[in-house]
């Protein structure tokens, strides 16, 4: 066979829109262009700086993905975890079955830069034990291969394994191309996958199909197992992200990503009544969101 090639199913340009307290998003999935793509919910690359942020909000049945570019992110849940991503840091929270939590960032000067993906959950993982894998910058696997360098979050890529465990199966990469060079990558038979440009310019597909900065390529769900990206006298910066679909009905409200709409009302009664999984989130204000709305974030409360 020939053309073993992904196909590319279309590029579009991610949409700037308000979120949270004074944020800025670019929203890659999660907007009119691409609502969903199985198991991905969300995919925003975010902007935000004091006193702008995330206060306090609820999430469950899912997992929530934080991986920083610039600047910092603090953020404190309500069981007492609490900590600060710098540049290059990586969180993948999984709220299972309750988090309550705060992501603010750290500077009212400098802008805090990242990305957020929302990797849904299969019924028999929503009601899990909420977990943390955070990964700090130098624990992120990097490798280079004639002028690519794959920062390896999740999943596999130049034969090295990423160091995430994700209930979900995923591929997560974080990939900067020199100018002139090639990268391919395998992706698994079956998976959904997107990319997005963040900087720079690159051809991508097996008709170097011209992509430029915050465009998204999302490819087709095909039997092709093979992403080609070129690049010219630019170089390029791009996120790669690849996933097995869980072909599961999707009730999401928000916060909330549940199976169906009895779910989704037992889950919003038992966010009211501090039950099953969000214990303690009666009453409960976190920390830097108090000191985020008084204007007095104290960074030495907050070392990881
Ligand atoms: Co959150």
């Amino acid at each position: 066979m020939k053309n073993s090639f992904k196909i590319i199913e279309k590029i579009f340009t991610a949409p700037v829109i308000p979120e949270g307290a004074g944020a800025k998003v670019r929203r890659i999935i999660g907007a009119k262009d691409l609502r969903r793509l199985d198991p991905f919910l969300l995919f925003d690359h975010f902007s935000t700086k004091l006193p702008g942020g995330f206060p306090d909000h609820p999430h469950r049945g899912f997992e929530t993905v934080t991986y920083m570019l610039e600047g910092e992110i603090l953020h404190e849940d309500f069981k007492g975890n609490k900590g600060r991503l710098y540049p290059g840091d990586l969180q993948w929270m999984t709220a299972g079955k309750g988090i309550v939590h705060a992501e603010v960032p750290g500077s009212a000067e400098q802008e805090s830069v990242g990305f957020q993906l929302w990797v849904n959950l299969a019924a028999k993982d929503k009601y899990c034990d909420p977990e943390y894998q955070e990964i700090p910058k130098e624990s992120v696997l990097s490798v280079t291969h004639e002028g690519v360098t794959v920062k390896i979050i999740a999943g596999e890529a130049f034969g090295k394994q990423g160091p995430i465990y994700a209930r979900t199966p995923a591929l997560y990469l974080d990939v900067h191309m020199s100018p002139y060079s090639t990268y391919e990558q395998v992706i698994p038979k079956g998976w959904n996958a997107f990319s997005y440009l963040y900087k720079g310019k690159a051809l991508y597909g097996e008709n170097k199909q011209c992509v430029e900065t915050d465009n998204c390529v999302v490819l087709k769900q095909d039997d092709n197992e093979l992403l080609s990206v070129r690049t010219s006298s630019e170089e390029a910066k791009l996120i790669l992200v690849a996933g097995q679909p869980l072909n599961e009905h999707v009730v999401l409200s928000r916060m909330f990503v549940l199976n169906s709409i009895e779910e989704l009302n037992q889950t919003n009664e038992d966010f009211k009544k501090a039950q099953n999984g969000f214990e303690g989130a009666h009453g409960w204000e976190s920390e830097i969101t108090k000191m985020s709305k008084a204007g007095e974030i104290d960074f030495s409360k907050c070392n990881r």
